[in-house]
């Protein structure tokens, strides 16, 4: 899936240290809550195929020529209701140049073109300011906030919500 200069393509098991690369980052840990062992890389990576077939979830690696610059995903996707859920994140070396946003405005469109949703969503930590500047420059306004929605290693988070709408103009 091209997006500019930048193409979102299907995970590949040389992409390992890429994602391994990730999970050293304090604020990819922070917001995804988690760590990640070469296994656990593994297993993140090989899953992708088996979640697409099972039509549950869709991730992409966020590429240009240099390489892996970050990931997309569609986390959750409800094909009776049409809605997915949304998660990235940037390798802090790539970042301040709006891959998010791009690969955002990217995945939006063909979650509405190609894969029929109806609504595409995703929610980010009050506390975590760069997502919401993401989302809004992708076109999915703040629809409210969940109280108390998520928790985190630091306590229970106040949950932003985005959401874009196919009849979106
Ligand atoms: C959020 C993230 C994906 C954005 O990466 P990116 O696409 O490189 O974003 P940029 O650095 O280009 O910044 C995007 C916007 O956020 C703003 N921003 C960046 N860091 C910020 C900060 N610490 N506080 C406030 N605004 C910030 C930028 O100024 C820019 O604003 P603009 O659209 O008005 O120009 C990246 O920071 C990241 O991976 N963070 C950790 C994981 C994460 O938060 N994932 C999302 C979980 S919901």
């Amino acid at each position: 899936m091209p997006a500019g200069d930048l193409l979102l393509r299907p995970w590949q098991p040389s992409d390992l240290p890429a994602v391994r690369t990730a999970y050293t980052d304090p604020d990819i840990r922070r917001w995804h809550c988690r760590t990640m062992t070469d296994d656990e890389a593994h297993a993140w990576l090989t899953a992708w195929p088996r979640r697409w077939q099972a039509e549950t979830a869709a991730g992409w690696a966020v590429t240009d020529p240099t390489g892996v610059l970050g990931q997309i995903s569609l986390r959750e996707i409800d094909l009776t209701e049409g809605q997915g859920e949304v998660s990235y994140w940037v390798l802090p070396a790539a970042r301040g140049r709006h891959v998010a946003a791009r690969a955002l405005t990217a995945l939006t469109t063909w979650s509405f073109q190609q894969a029929g949703l109806h609504r595409v969503w995703l929610r980010h930590s009050t506390a975590n300011p760069a997502s919401c500047r993401v989302a809004r420059r992708a076109g999915l306004p703040a629809e409210g906030t969940n109280r108390g929605a998520a928790r985190h290693a630091d306590g229970w988070h106040d949950m932003h919500l985005h959401a874009r709408l196919r009849t979106d103009s």
